[in-house]
């Protein structure tokens, strides 16, 4: 079996890198900062056994993303498993006041993450099968003052991804959209508060259970969908006043 984590380096990233290769899945491990990759992947050969590999990846160059992922393809033998990981949640102030700010946000969260899936499903539509994982947030559930450009990007992926389970299930390839909470990585440094956060190899072992289950969509943490739910419920007259 075969997995590419795409966006490798995060905390979450390098979770689910260890999850798969543990899993006995051979893993191609894609980040921008190649000499990091290569010892993610040597460090999971060294636990777990098996010949993973690195594959630079940049998500703004998108003129790549088909090459990148025919590459990765052919090195592992056709692809079982693509976890779509990268992200980019930037600085709210700074994009509200430099769009080519917002824009790299937004690029880098929708745009490049559903150019990389449909160049996933060119390759995985044809042999009729295979898992597309895309980590899309809590963040894109409601428009809130604090983060909306991160927030829509993260919301257009999370839809995007529900169109596109609809067109895979016609090619027996499956699509799982992780809804995710606070993780504890340097994304969310300083972010805690009151509120529970959890780590990333409990969501990696978590996501890699809901691959094998054939769920469609799930929060992590769980206790996320009934906050969420209530969040939604706000009247936007009611929205607009609150600080979140
Ligand atoms: N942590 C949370 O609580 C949380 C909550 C909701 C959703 N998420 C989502 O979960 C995923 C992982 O999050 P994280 O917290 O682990 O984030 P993170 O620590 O900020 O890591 C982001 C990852 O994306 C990569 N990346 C960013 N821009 C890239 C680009 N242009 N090309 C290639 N790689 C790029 C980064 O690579 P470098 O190492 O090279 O910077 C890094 O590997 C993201 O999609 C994030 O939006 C996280």
């Amino acid at each position: 079996m075969s997995a590419v984590v795409i966006g490798a380096t995060s905390a979450i990233g390098r979770a689910m890198v260890r999850h798969w290769a543990s899993r006995g899945h051979i893993v191609a491990v894609a980040a921008r900062d190649v000499a990091e990759a290569e010892r993610i992947a040597q460090d999971a050969s060294v636990r777990y056994g098996g010949a993973h590999v690195a594959v630079p990846f940049d998500a703004l160059d998108f003129d790549g993303h088909k090459a990148f992922i025919d590459g990765v393809a052919g090195r592992l033998g056709g692809i079982d498993t693509a976890i779509i990981a990268f992200g980019d949640m930037g600085e709210q102030s700074e994009s509200e006041h430099d769009f080519d700010a917002a824009r790299r946000v937004i690029d880098t969260n929708f745009t490049a993450a559903a150019s990389i899936a449909e160049a996933l499903m060119a390759v995985m539509g044809p042999r009729h099968t295979g898992t597309i994982v895309g980590l899309t947030s809590v963040a894109g559930e409601r428009g809130r003052r604090s983060n909306y450009i991160y927030g829509s990007a993260k919301g257009a992926f999370t839809l995007y991804l529900d169109g596109l389970r609809g067109r895979a299930h016609g090619d027996g390839v499956h699509v799982l959209t992780v809804k995710l909470g606070f993780i504890d990585t340097r994304m969310t440094w300083g972010l805690g508060g009151k509120i529970p956060i959890a780590s990333p190899d409990d969501a990696a072992r978590a996501v890699y259970d809901a691959t094998r289950a054939g769920t469609e969509s799930m929060y992590y943490p769980h206790f996320w969908a009934p906050i969420m739910a209530t969040i939604r419920a706000i009247p936007p007259s009611i929205m607009k006043r609150l600080s979140l």
